[in-house]
């Protein structure tokens, strides 16, 4: 068995304009999917879905906001014409910002929520709805956080929340979605560079009042691998997620985070 065998797999990743979403979908095509690409940002997604051209893969670039149900359908609809199929849906797409307890708004909590557990919700729904029709099973990939289990160095409770809820939807649709031989996982990166990582490095400095360098010392020195996160990291568990080597796994939430979860 080639174990990331994805020849012929059609894939959507959401948030793949940048950092995971965009490892995600770069590594998907590598291993042989055709990919379509659904961001917020219409200039970074079809940056992207050049990238997976150049493969040699089909790709698209899907405008969406995932807290769209309208967005999430057309996303679905768009692909199913485009590629023939779905077999692969990953829900990157998220948002935060680092912010102690107290900071917290409204607007924070709504936003959160809204991207991060009712965006990855429906478009989860909406990709297993498909599947079922299509009658061959399918992977499903939310990307969750370790801060929805304990990662209390994430500083942001709204955010941990709506992690959480990744993580218990993916288990519970997990179980439901089995007979139709459609696996759902969660992954759980730690911390990772990307845009997203880079601001809150900027804020939590700012927060804690320290140099950006302190900070990110001061986050890291805990890992027992002793670094953060790369994109691929995340992505290389995708690709095995989506592909032949997952075949018998579903329910679980996995982290990649160098250990980070064990303190
Ligand atoms: N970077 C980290 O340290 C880290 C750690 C744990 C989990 N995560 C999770 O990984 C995922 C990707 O994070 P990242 O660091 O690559 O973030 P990022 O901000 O660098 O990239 C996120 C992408 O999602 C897009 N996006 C934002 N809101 C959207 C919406 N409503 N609909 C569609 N697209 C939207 C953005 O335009 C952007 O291209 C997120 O779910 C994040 O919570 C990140």
């Amino acid at each position: 068995m080639d174990i990331s065998d994805l020849k012929g797999k059609r894939a959507i990743v959401t948030g793949a304009g940048q950092g995971i979403g965009r490892a995600i979908a770069l590594a998907l095509a590598e291993a042989g999917a055709n990919v379509a690409i659904a961001d917020l940002n219409e200039q970074k997604a079809k940056e992207a879905a050049s990238g997976i051209e150049k493969l040699g893969r089909k790709s698209l670039a899907l405008k969406t906001d995932v807290s769209s149900m309208a967005d999430i359908d057309r996303m679905i609809t768009e692909t199913v014409r485009e590629f023939g199929s779905l077999d692969v849906m990953v829900n990157n797409a998220g948002v935060t910002r680092y912010a102690p307890i107290m900071e917290l708004t409204e607007a924070d909590w709504d936003s959160m929520h809204r991207v991060n557990a009712k965006g990855t919700f429906f478009a989860m729904q909406r990709a297993a709805r498909q599947m079922i029709e299509q009658g061959n099973g399918g992977r499903i990939i939310n990307i969750a956080s370790i801060s929805g289990k304990a990662f209390p160095g994430g500083s942001n409770a709204a955010y941990a929340a709506s992690k959480a809820a990744v993580i218990v939807m993916s288990s519970v649709a997990a179980l439901q979605l089995g007979q139709h031989n459609i696996n759902v996982n969660a992954i759980c990166p730690g911390i990772t560079d990307t845009p997203l990582g880079d601001n809150i490095i900027l804020q939590g400095a700012k927060v804690h009042n320290e140099s950006t360098d302190d900070f990110i010392k001061r986050r890291t020195a805990p890992i027992p691998l002793g670094r953060q996160n790369e994109p691929e990291d995340i992505a290389a568990m995708a690709v095995y997620l989506a592909g032949p080597g997952g075949r018998n796994i579903t329910g679980q939430s996995i982290n990649v985070d160098g250990g980070l979860v064990m303190h």
